[in-house]
């Protein structure tokens, strides 16, 4: 079984610069679902044709997965489905009937592997398989025609049809599975007569009704068929494929607020009891060890959670290594480079980046944490800033443990606080702390008695 996916198309109707099939669901490009659910049937190859972007899908793919071995196949003009998988056929590894080619649209991104298991299996040299669904808006889609016995002899495009065929409301969701060596001869003999004097994959079903090879349709639910035209159809298909992957995390038990209100853009791979609250957003790779839980508002990307760990509403955390019964936020920002360790706190308006904190360390208000490595039982108070930058390059902050750094304070890198240092409140330090010393570095307070205010003039 060989698979050849559709996706030279110009997407015209997503009025962009970017091809079509490149743009994203869940936060992937559509082809690389498909892509990827082929894979799942493990073909003897994979051949994509591209046209419109070309360049820009085949970098896309094949860095997103080299493993796959794409065969690409450049279909220089856009003369329709069937000239399309004309643009295949030599590329075939053999055209003989007990080969069976698959083909997929690039547009149609929702499709199972399930599915589409089954359409190869029906598929034999004497019969053409072909998924269909019963639409609620068959607007748009070409219609299966049926004869009196029930049939598939044709399949008419929206723009071609009569009303009477307008009127049905099965779809032909393009995806059929066909024995390679009878797909020649009927791509070999297709026309152009219709509205938009393409050259028609569809035009194949008459084909083979006349010739007498049966056309068996399997229908599935509409959903899974969808395809994408237009902008108002990618939104759409994005909420199916964001209920989808909600159901499959309600299975594993995972508590989700609501399920309409999460994203995942990407991969989450969940312990037990894991909650999440409302309009979460969860990016690249996201994992939850057991009993995490994450407020409302949250955006997390490619971070792993440790167990216990609760992030409360309006945290973001990109790129960080979080352990176990840590507390991060409200409106925290956790940045690429960070690894708290267990017990940790992170109280609001905290933002760390490239720091590693020791076990049970806390910053609980206001603070800017960059270029940092911090012991154990750390306290940073409210209002500290790490300088890590002297306006050309960065340096690092060094803290042991038990360091206590008063509010207020900016510790000025390189600079190192030995363990058990303590700044005091508002000091600019710049120079090393020795363990157990205070630091204070501020200017001593005057007291100027019977001070009379400045007047207005
Ligand atoms: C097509 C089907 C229609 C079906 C619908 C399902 C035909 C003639 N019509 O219509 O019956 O209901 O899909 O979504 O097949 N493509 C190429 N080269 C081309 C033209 C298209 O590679 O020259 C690719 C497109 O990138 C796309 C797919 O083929 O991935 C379908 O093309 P599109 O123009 O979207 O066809 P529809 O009008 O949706
Ligand atoms: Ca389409």
């Amino acid at each position: 079984m060989e698979v050849v996916i559709l996706a030279a198309g110009n997407g015209t109707r997503m009025h962009s610069a970017l091809p079509k099939v490149l743009h994203r669901l869940g936060g992937r490009p559509m082809l690389l679902h498909v892509l990827e659910t082929a894979a799942c049937l493990a073909p003897d190859s994979i051949h994509v044709v591209v046209g419109v972007g070309a360049e820009q899908a085949v970098a896309v793919v094949e860095e997103a997965c080299p493993h796959l071995g794409i065969n690409w196949v450049t279909q220089k003009e856009q003369l329709g489905t069937g000239h399309a998988v004309q643009q295949a056929l030599p590329c075939l590894q053999q055209r003989t009937s007990d080969n069976k080619v698959l083909i997929l649209f690039g547009d149609v991104p929702l499709i199972t592997s399930a599915t589409l298991k089954q359409v190869v299996d029906q598929c034999t040299p004497e019969q053409i398989s072909l998924l269909t669904a019963r639409a609620s808006l068959p607007q748009g889609f070409g219609r299966i025609i049926r004869n009196s016995d029930g049939d598939v002899s044709a399949i008419i495009e929206e723009r071609d049809a009569n009303s009477e065929q307008k009127a049905i409301n099965e779809i032909n969701s393009g995806i059929m599975a066909i024995s390679a060596l009878r797909l020649q001869a009927w791509l070999d003999a297709l026309g152009t007569n219709n509205d938009q004097g393409e050259y028609y994959l569809t035009d194949i079903v008459a084909m083979a009704h006349a010739d007498g090879v049966r056309v068996r349709a399997k229908m599935v639910g509409e959903e899974e068929v969808m395809g994408v035209n237009n902008k108002s159809q990618l939104a759409s298909l994005e909420r199916h494929y964001q209920m989808r992957t909600a159901n499959k995390l309600l299975e594993q038990g995972v508590t989700l607020l609501d399920p309409s209100r999460l994203d995942v853009r990407g991969e989450v791979d969940c312990g037990r009891d894991v909650e999440i609250d409302v309009n979460v957003v969860l990016e690249g790779r996201v994992s939850f060890g057991d009993g995490v839980s994450v407020g409302a508002n949250c955006v997390i990307k490619d971070s792993k959670i440790g167990p216990g760990t609760k992030i409360l509403a309006g945290t973001q955390i990109e790129g960080a290594y979080i352990g176990q019964n840590i507390s991060i936020g409200p409106m925290a920002r956790i940045r690429s480079g960070t690894v708290l360790s267990d017990r940790c706190k992170i109280g609001n308006f905290v933002e760390t980046k490239n720091a590693v904190i020791g076990e049970g360390s806390k910053a609980n208000h206001l603070a800017y944490i960059g270029d940092a490595v911090l012991g154990d039982g750390c306290n940073i108070g409210a209002g500290v800033v790490f300088c890590n930058y002297d306006g050309a390059n960065k340096h690092q902050t060094k803290l042991g443990d038990n360091v206590f750094v008063g509010s207020n304070s900016v510790l000025i890198a390189p600079v190192t606080l030995e363990d058990n240092a303590f700044v005091a409140a508002g000091s600019s330090v710049s120079s090393d702390v020795p363990e157990g010393s205070l630091a204070v570095a501020r200017v001593k307070q005057r007291i100027v008695p019977d001070w009379k205010r400045p007047k207005k003039k």
